[in-house]
């Protein structure tokens, strides 16, 4: 079955074309076309996403990518046997630019339209990691996602395959938002997240500064996220402080990434041991956190052999639309179809 997908959520503009087979049992994949078109230079000189600027820049983008998705994959609209779109959760205006061209694409070919949720989308992102079929097959339940994006922290129970239970979320801010909020308190450049890391990976044991900060609710019970009071003892810090020099930032950098990493640890170890999973998905931009991956790669290795950890490559860490098409496939697989009229743009969208 050959997807084309769109994912229009936030500030990334893409289409793919996957050609996928074998079901949820054995499925395999094949991706004939993978194009992303970023808007983060644009959004840059505002510090953070503009919702109605993003849904101008996709509605430019969505053709040009179209051609040369189609172009890449050497097909004709023909060959397409489904369109796959996400309709949340994300920004509105931003979500419904993808959702209008799908509708115009499944209208004009004669296909059938998928509606898939962009979370579900994270979860299945390491699945074409190196071998897809390998990958794929290694899927067992109960299955624990640790989704961590800008605008999401959650823990999310999968018992059976494609049912879901928030186990944990964050009650203020996402993990990546903070990143990229510390990041502007840092004085650097949007989006934060990669500039935050890229400061603490220079952290070396010379550098002669100390700012211990908050690990919020890190011995709480729950499964439960915070991450507002971090980024404000960071502001307080920073104010304390007043101009900083470069070894001060690192040293900023680093403590706050650790504290996040710590309380994500934690809280993820907790779920595992709790809910007796036998496999932990990692999805969501800040996955793309070198020194996350290491942490969580010795975690599970060190407590929890048992457990397989799918972690996604680079290009499928950040918002794509390969992994809306994955996600697709597998809603196609339980025979669900979307009403193409009747797709809304849902900015809250949970899984579950
Ligand atoms: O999943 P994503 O591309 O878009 C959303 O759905 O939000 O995630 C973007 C988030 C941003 O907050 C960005 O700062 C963060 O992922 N991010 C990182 C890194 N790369 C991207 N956070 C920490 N470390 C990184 N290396
Ligand atoms: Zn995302």
């Amino acid at each position: 079955m050959i997807i084309l997908a769109i994912e229009t959520s936030c500030d990334e503009s893409a289409i793919s074309i996957v050609d996928a087979k074998g079901g949820l049992k054995s499925p395999v994949f094949k991706v004939l076309a993978h194009t992303v078109s970023s808007q983060i230079e644009l959004h840059k000189e505002f510090g953070g996403v503009v919702p109605m600027l993003a849904k101008r820049e996709h509605i430019k983008n969505l053709p040009p990518l179209l051609d040369e998705a189609l172009r890449k994959a050497k097909i004709s609209p023909a060959k397409i046997d489904v369109v796959a779109v996400t309709y949340g959760p994300g920004l509105e205006p931003a979500l419904w630019a993808g959702i209008n061209f799908a509708q115009e694409l499944a209208q004009k070919w004669e296909k059938p339209l998928i509606a898939v949720n962009h979370m579900e989308g994270h979860i299945f992102s390491p699945l074409l990691a190196n071998s897809s079929k390998l990958k794929a097959k290694s899927l067992k339940y109960p299955l624990l996602s640790l989704l961590i994006s800008g605008g999401h922290t959650e823990l999310v129970l999968a018992e059976k395959p494609l049912e879901y239970k928030i186990i944990g979320s964050t009650r203020d801010d996402a993990v990546g938002e903070a990143f990229d909020k510390v990041a502007r308190i840092l004085d650097l450049p949007y989006p934060g997240g990669p500039e935050i890391s890229r400061l603490a990976d220079k952290w070396t044991t010379k550098n002669e500064y100390s700012y211990p900060l908050p690990r919020p609710m890190i011995s709480s019970k729950d499964f439960d996220f915070s991450f507002s009071g971090l980024k404000t003892a960071v502001l307080y810090l920073v104010k304390k402080l007043g101009e900083l020099n470069d070894e001060q930032k690192i040293a900023i950098a680093k403590e706050f990434q650790d504290s996040a990493i710590d309380v994500l640890l934690k809280k993820t170890s907790g779920a595992l041991a709790k809910f007796g999973a036998k496999t932990l998905i990692i999805g969501g931009g800040v996955v793309s956190n070198k020194e996350l991956k290491k942490r969580f790669t010795a975690l599970v290795k060190k407590e929890f052999p048992k457990v397989t950890l799918l972690l996604p490559d680079a290009k499928l860490s950040t918002d794509n639309a390969t992994m809306i098409a994955l996600a697709g496939y597998f809603r196609l697989t339980k025979g669900e179809v979307s009403d193409p009229a009747n797709i809304k743009a849902q900015g809250n969208l949970k899984l579950g």
